[in-house]
C-alpha cells in the first residue's frame, strides 16, 4: 500500500472543511448533512464534528461499483428522514464519473430541499460526461483507485485512517 494522503492531511484538510461549511451556512435554521453510504462514513464523522452549527444526518445508499470499475447506480437505501425546506449538503467519498452524485442529487431534489451543496473528500482527475458543481472539495487527486478512510475494494479496507493506493498483490485476491 502506498500513502496518497495521510491521517494528518486528511484531518487538517477535513477542519478547513468543516469551517467553512460553518461560516456558509451560518444562517441557515436547518442544514442537513446526507451521506452517501458506505464509503463517506468516516469522511461524515470527521466532518460534522468540525461543523460549528447545530445540524441533521441523514444518510442514503447508492451501489454502482463492482471490483475496482463503476458501473450503472443502483438505489439501495432511501433517505431515513425529511428534508423538504432544509439546506442539504450531499456527502460524498469520491467523485470518478460523478453518476452516483447525480442519482443522489435526483433523490434529494424529489424532497424540494431549501438548497442542494455538493461535498467530497476526494475528486478524481479525469474527463467527466457530467461535471457537476461541487462546491466542496478537500482533494483533486489523479485516476488511480485508492482505498481507505471509508473507501473499499470489495468491502475491504474501508478501516485504514490514511488513503492509500494499493498494491496489484492487494486488490487481486
Ligand atoms: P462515480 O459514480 O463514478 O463518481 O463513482 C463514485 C463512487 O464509486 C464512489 O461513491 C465510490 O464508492 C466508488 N469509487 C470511485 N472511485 C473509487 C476508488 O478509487 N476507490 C474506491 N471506490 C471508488
Ligand atoms: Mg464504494
Amino acid at each position: 500500500m502506498r500513502v496518497l494522503l495521510s491521517s494528518n492531511q486528511i484531518q487538517a484538510r477535513v477542519r478547513e472543511m468543516g469551517a467553512g461549511i460553518s461560516r456558509d451556512y451560518a444562517t441557515s435554521t436547518d442544514l442537513v448533512l446526507v451521506g452517501v453510504m458506505r464509503g463517506s462514513v468516516c469522511f461524515l464523522a470527521d466532518l460534522m464534528r468540525a461543523i460549528d452549527r447545530p445540524l441533521r444526518i441523514d444518510f442514503c445508499a447508492v451501489r454502482s461499483y463492482s471490483g475496482t470499475s463503476g458501473g450503472t447506480p443502483e438505489l439501495v437505501t432511501n433517505l431515513l428522514g425529511d428534508v423538504r425546506g432544509a439546506d442539504v449538503v450531499i456527502v460524498e467519498d469520491i467523485i470518478e464519473r460523478g453518476v452516483t452524485l447525480q442519482a443522489v442529487m435526483q433523490l434529494v431534489e424529489r424532497q424540494e430541499p431549501k438548497s442542494v451543496a455538493l461535498c467530497t473528500l476526494l475528486r478524481k482527475d479525469i474527463v467527466r460526461n457530467w461535471e457537476p458543481k461541487v462546491r466542496y472539495v478537500g482533494f483533486e487527486i489523479g485516476p488511480e483507485f485508492v482505498v481507505g478512510y471509508g473507501l473499499d475494494y470489495e468491502q475491504r479496507f474501508r478501516n485504514l485512517p490514511y488513503v492509500g493506493i494499493p498494491d496489484p498483490g492487494e486488490i487481486d485476491g
